[in-house]
């Protein structure tokens, strides 16, 4: 079966996994298709998402310790497709670097990324490799000869938060094997704030989060021909307090049924798909978190209004 094929199929299944059961709930991963990378991208410049201009302005002030910590000969391995700002001002920042390896399942943003990478910063070794990071990275790829003084993994942004907390931990673990003894995992955690600052970031007036998850009901639609009244659904945000993460939902406003490869799930009024889980820490529960998963937290940074934070664990000996 061709790649896309494949992934079509995956789509098709946890589509229907996840709506025959209850609560119903959709991967938060199918939302960036080409239409909801866009939004995403937009909702990234919407003045009550501060999620990006934190992330940046965190970078801006502490690139320079960062780079300290990261110090000389390092292997910088990103995981995400390094397109961003943020992977050039670290770039730029460090002291001969060894290499650069970006970590991206989408072959095509990849070599675009390399591309660009290539042209800006001709002294570094750019080695992209596509993968579906976490899951599949046979690390010996990763391998340098001779090795370098040190593997730094690096997640910027907040995906972190996507994860519940038993697969974050996991992921943490897996960072912590992939850097090994002399490496370091640099991760950026989005931290907790009032709920009405939540609740503005992920609803913003616009309406772009709106349309952002909206559009995973007509990806179901262009994709597996899903039959569904798209004007009977609302997006619907919630903060979850007993978990401290921030919620999106699809909510039926009326009766309604969706309708996929001839299977019907009839929705009544004020029922939801359960579509993302955003999760806030405070630096001592994010500590918390990456010691149970075999990481040492050495330092955090935090942006100038106290919003975001960027971690520097390392493994335990
Ligand atoms: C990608 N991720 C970190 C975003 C977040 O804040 O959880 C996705 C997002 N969902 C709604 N707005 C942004």
């Amino acid at each position: 079966m061709a790649p896309e094929n494949r992934a079509r199929e995956r789509f098709r299944s946890d589509v229907l996994s996840g709506l025959e059961v209850s609560p119903r709930s959709l991967p938060c991963k199918y939302f960036y298709d080409a239409r909801g990378s866009e939004l995403f991208e937009a909702i990234c410049t919407c003045p009550e998402y501060y999620v990006t201009r934190a992330d940046l302005a965190l970078h801006e002030e502490h690139i320079g310790a960062i780079s300290e910590m990261v110090g000389p000969d390092a292997h910088i391995i990103e995981f995400g497709s390094g397109a961003g700002i943020k992977t050039r001002k670290l770039l730029a920042s460090l002291d001969q670097v060894r290499a650069y390896t970006p970590i991206e399942i989408s072959a095509s943003a990849l070599a675009a990324a390399a591309k660009d990478l290539e042209q800006a910063f001709p002294d570094i070794e750019i080695r992209p490799l596509k993968a579906d990071y976490p899951l599949d990275i046979d690390s010996s790829l990763l391998d340098l000869d001779p090795p370098s003084r040190r593997r730094v993994i690096y997640f910027p942004g907040s995906t972190i938060g996507n994860f519940d907390h038993e697969q974050a931990g996991d992921f943490l673990a897996r960072m912590g094997r992939i850097a090994r003894s002399h490496g370091a995992v640099l991760i950026g955690v989005d931290l907790m704030k009032t709920e009405q600052q939540l609740l503005a970031a992920y609803d913003d007036a616009e309406g772009i989060t709106a349309e952002f998850n909206l559009n995973l009901l007509a990806r179901m639609q262009r994709e597996l021909d899903a039959r569904i009244d798209l004007d009977a659904f609302v997006h619907e945000v919630r903060f979850n307090r007993d978990y401290c993460r921030v919620e999106m939902h699809l909510q039926a406003t009326r009766p309604t049924v969706i309708e996929v490869d001839g299977r019907q799930f009839v929705f009544e009024p004020g029922e939801t798909i359960h579509t993302e889980n955003s999760y806030k820490y405070s630096v001592k529960a994010f500590r918390e978190l990456a010691t149970r998963a075999g990481l040492e937290p050495v330092r955090v940074w935090k942006d100038p209004d106290g919003l975001f934070s960027m971690h520097w664990l390392e493994p335990m000996k």
